[in-house]
């Protein structure tokens, strides 16, 4: 069931935020706020606190924050419609029983394709014993899958035919529109004809078993190698993970991210249980916060090839904006896990699970893999850049311990380490460092963890949650910043509503926002707002903080084409990348200048 985001604001604003809490916090006055004694962690002298004003709460020691359904589902224990329910039944609001029509017909419509998908399902099954299907019996034993593999994924064959598919379910009764809605049929010259044509086929379960889409694989080197369903009223691609429906059931909350069918077949036949793959397409938001919900901890262990790699660095910082503990496995001699574990068994591979690396690791590891090191000069690069590395790693502790271990191992003394790092921790800054603020920089408490992870997701999230509270700035920020320029995880969703609410309403507060936020990431948004969301003056603040993003970007950018000229060695390239740098070295010191004047 989904309601409209006007009943889920009018069950909010009818639940005022203290009387709520104060059914369950014994709260006192405190300037602007009411305070007590937070119940999410445990506390003798009261930091949790009650803004009334913009309704929400905030913990001062546990950084807990939210509107007053974050609160319910937190001290409750509920999922979101859960506390929906529960905050509508106290405000005496009846949510709506039955659906509206347009909804009603959109799920009779989604229930029609699951039956269809399944119906086809068991036609791609059959087939694979049948005399045409010889061929895709000896493929699939060739690639190691025993027969209960088979049924218990559900593999199957489509023939080699244009129609094959389509006839038998119009034998059953299934009218054509609805074969092309569910994305197993097209229509072209000649009628309706089989989308999936002598192919291995997939089917894509959801997380609760309903078979949502199909992919379908070419059994020699022809392309495309595979043919996945299009996007249908029940299927988009980016927001399911293969596998899910089983990983879900396991004991371990330990999830293998793989990048392919294959992948996590084998691993499931081989007892690892917990492996999912994202459908090859780059990993979503989505799916991370799926993952997030499921696991309690995220293994990557994407293919070796460069393509893998390259998905791995986008993979984990989309993770990592989800607060997810995550480690990077590496498979040895450029293999995927399905290769790897028919190989080398799952004895070898669950040593690769236990061995994984840490992010810091990684990291470090990719330095190396840029440095080989073989001259000084490539040393003292390689040093610099893991000091860069360490100055953007949070805990101090881990990052001493890995200081250590480099200095020794590159005969470096501690102490040079040391200050190149505490150099760029400073200029990374944690409120403390020498950049100057009007005040913005009111707590010195940085976000550490959680879903907001460096200066440029915080800048952005104190850019917007300046506006939240003061909606009068909108007019400026939208010739300055449009809303699709947000690049960090939250921020890009807070963005998203608030630009589109005030650009609608007019008015837009930052409770009604966190409506649409799940509870780390509104945690996030609230800490942001209620330790540096106060400010004296709001206007040069967020003309601070448009120099600093634009800054930090810019800083990226010469970075990348630094990195650029070491490696590039045609001159033509070479001149282009000067007159870049220039370009950014000129807009850096030009921004410099006006926030001198
Ligand atoms: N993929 C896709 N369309 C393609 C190629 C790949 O949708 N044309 C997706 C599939 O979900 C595939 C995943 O990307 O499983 C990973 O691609 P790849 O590594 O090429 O495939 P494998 O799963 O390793 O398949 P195989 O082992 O059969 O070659
Ligand atoms: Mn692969």
């Amino acid at each position: 069931m989904i309601y409209s985001e006007d009943l889920i604001e009018e069950v909010r604003v009818r639940n005022d935020i203290l009387g709520v809490v104060s059914g369950y916090v014994r709260l006192q006055r405190q300037g602007r706020r009411m305070v007590g004694l937070c119940p999410f962690h445990s506390e003798k002298t009261p930091s949790f606190s009650v803004d009334a004003g913009k309704q929400v709460f905030y913990c001062f020691g546990c950084q807990k924050g939210g509107n007053v359904f974050h609160f319910i589902m937190g001290i409750e224990n509920l999922e979101f419609p859960d506390a929906l329910k529960q905050l509508a039944d106290r405000a005496g609001i009846t949510l709506p029983e039955s659906e509206d029509d347009g909804e009603r017909e959109r799920s009779k419509l989604k229930k029609e394709i699951t039956a269809l998908n399944r119906e086809a399902a068991r036609f791609f099954f059959s087939c694979l014993s049948k005399p045409e299907g010889r061929n895709a019996q000896q493929y699939l034993a060739g690639r190691g899958l025993q027969e209960k593999t088979l049924r218990v994924f559900g593999l199957g064959y489509a023939p080699d035919s244009w129609d094959a598919l389509c006839r038998h379910l119009q034998e059953k009764g299934t009218p054509s529109w609805l074969l092309e809605t569910a994305g197993l049929a097209a229509s072209g010259g000649n009628g309706l004809y089989d989308r999936f044509r002598n192919r291995i086929m997939f089917p894509i379960f959801d997380i609760r078993g309903n078979i949502v889409g199909f992919g379908g694989r070419v059994m020699d080197d022809s392309q495309p190698k595979y043919l996945n369903s299009p996007d249908t009223p029940l299927f988009s691609k980016n927001r399911e993970l293969y596998g899910m429906n089983f990983a879900r059931l396991s004991s371990s909350k330990q999830l293998v991210m793989v990048e392919g069918y294959m992948d996590v077949i084998s691993l499931h036949q081989a007892g690892v249980d917990t492996a999912v793959a994202s459908l090859g397409t780059a990993f979503t938001q989505h799916q991370a916060w799926m993952l997030k919900k499921y696991a309690e901890e995220v293994i990557m262990a994407y293919d070796a090839d460069p393509a893998g790699q390259n998905a791995t660095l986008r993979g984990m910082e989309i993770l990592e904006g989800t607060g997810s503990p995550i480690r990077i496995l590496q498979i040895p001699d450029g293999k995927d896990p399905d290769e790897y574990v028919r190989k080398h068994g799952v004895e070898q591979f669950r040593t690769l699970l236990d061995t994984a690396l840490s992010l810091l690791e990684f990291r470090l590891l990719l330095q190396k893999r840029a440095h080989p090191g073989e001259d000084v000069e490539d040393r003292v690069h390689l040093l610099n850049g893991m000091a860069d590395v360490l100055a953007t790693h949070e805990n101090a502790i881990e990052r001493e311990m890995t200081m250590a271990g480099i200095a020794g191992e590159y005969k470096v003394s501690m102490e040079s380490l040391k200050t190149e790092v505490d150099k760029r921790l400073r200029k990374v800054g944690n409120g403390k460092g020498p950049i100057r603020t009007s005040g913005i920089m009111q707590g010195n408490r940085s976000v550490t963890d959680g879903p907001v992870r460096n200066r440029y997701d915080e800048s952005e999230l104190l850019l917007l949650c300046l506006l939240g509270n003061e909606n009068r700035l909108f007019e400026e920020l939208l010739l300055r910043r449009p809303a699709t320029a947000y690049r960090g995880n939250i921020s890009r969703v807070v963005a998203a509503k608030l630009y589109e609410r005030l650009q609608n309403r007019h008015e837009a507060s930052l409770a009604e926002l966190a409506n649409d936020l799940p509870p780390d990431a509104a945690s996030a948004m609230i800490h942001m707002a209620e330790t540096r969301g106060t400010v004296d003056n709001a206007d040069k603040a967020i003309q601070d903080l448009l120099r600093r993003l634009e800054r930090i970007a810019l800083e990226d950018e010469k970075q990348w084409i630094l990195e650029s000229i070491r490696s590039e060695k045609d001159e033509v390239k070479l001149r282009e990348l000067g007159v870049e740098l220039n370009r950014v070295i000129s807009r850096m010191s030009e921004i410099q200048m006006v926030a001198s004047i």
